[in-house]
């Protein structure tokens, strides 16, 4: 039985760069399930597809193949076998993606790939539901967060230090109408699992939840 490692928690609480980094140090796959909803958002927004039709998203959806490949130790999503990993990272990518994850028929689809990679190796794998839905039988759970404005903040920081023109109090309302999104859904709403491990990390760095996060996964 592969070694699975399940990371929950909202938007913008470091998952990603937790997982990668405990990946490297566990000698792991790492596993973005976000990725792969960040795809399925991209093909309907590059087929025109009304983000408000559910039926229209779900009919799109049959035409969706997502493959996931790691290379050099880093996923790659090939959608409709082109490699999008460079259109995934927007924040309007990211916003579509909360939409169109609402829709049962579009998780199942990306659970099945999901749970079939965790079979297959042992993997960290982050996302909203992985405890709940995805991994039930998962070895470790943890359920990472932080305060809204912590990670409003946080985001604000990364875009500025990239050049971009942003505005903190847009961030931290688009993150909060994330979060109510993800948490309100009736298919997999994101929530803590009962048998998971809460990290807040509004006042840690990065390398104290790294090596919370490890000491837990030894625990
Ligand atoms: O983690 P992320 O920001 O890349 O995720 C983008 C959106 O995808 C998120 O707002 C909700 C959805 N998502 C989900 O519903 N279930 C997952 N396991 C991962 C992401």
């Amino acid at each position: 039985m592969s070694l699975n490692i399940a990371i929950d928690g909202p938007a913008g609480a470091g998952k990603s760069t937790i997982a990668k980094a405990v990946a490297k140090k566990m000698n792991l796959i790492y596993v973005d399930t976000g990725a792969m909803y960040r795809a399925m958002a991209l093909y309907m927004v590059k087929m025109n597809i009304d983000l408000k039709d559910t039926e229209k998203i779900i009919e799109a959806g049959k035409n969706v193949d997502i493959t996931i490949r790691y290379e050099d130790g880093v996923q790659v999503v090939y959608l409709n076998g082109e490699n999008v990993n460079a259109f995934l990272r927007t924040e309007a990518v990211g916003n579509a993606a909360s939409t169109v994850s609402v829709i049962g028929e579009i998780r199942q689809k990306l659970v099945e790939l999901q749970q079939k990679l965790a079979a297959e190796s042992d993997c960290i794998m982050d996302g909203r539901d992985i405890g709940t839905c995805v991994l039930p039988n998962a070895q470790r759970k943890i359920y990472l967060t932080a305060s809204s404005d912590v990670r409003a903040k946080r985001r604000y920081d990364e875009l500025v230090a990239k050049g971009e023109e942003c505005d903190l109090a847009k961030i931290k309302a688009d993150i909060e109408e994330r979060d109510y999104r993800d948490m309100h859904r009736e298919v997999s709403p994101l929530k803590q699992a009962e048998d998971a491990i809460l990290v807040d990390s509004s006042y840690m760095t990065i390398d104290e939840v790294i090596a919370e996060i490890i000491r837990i996964c030894e625990m």
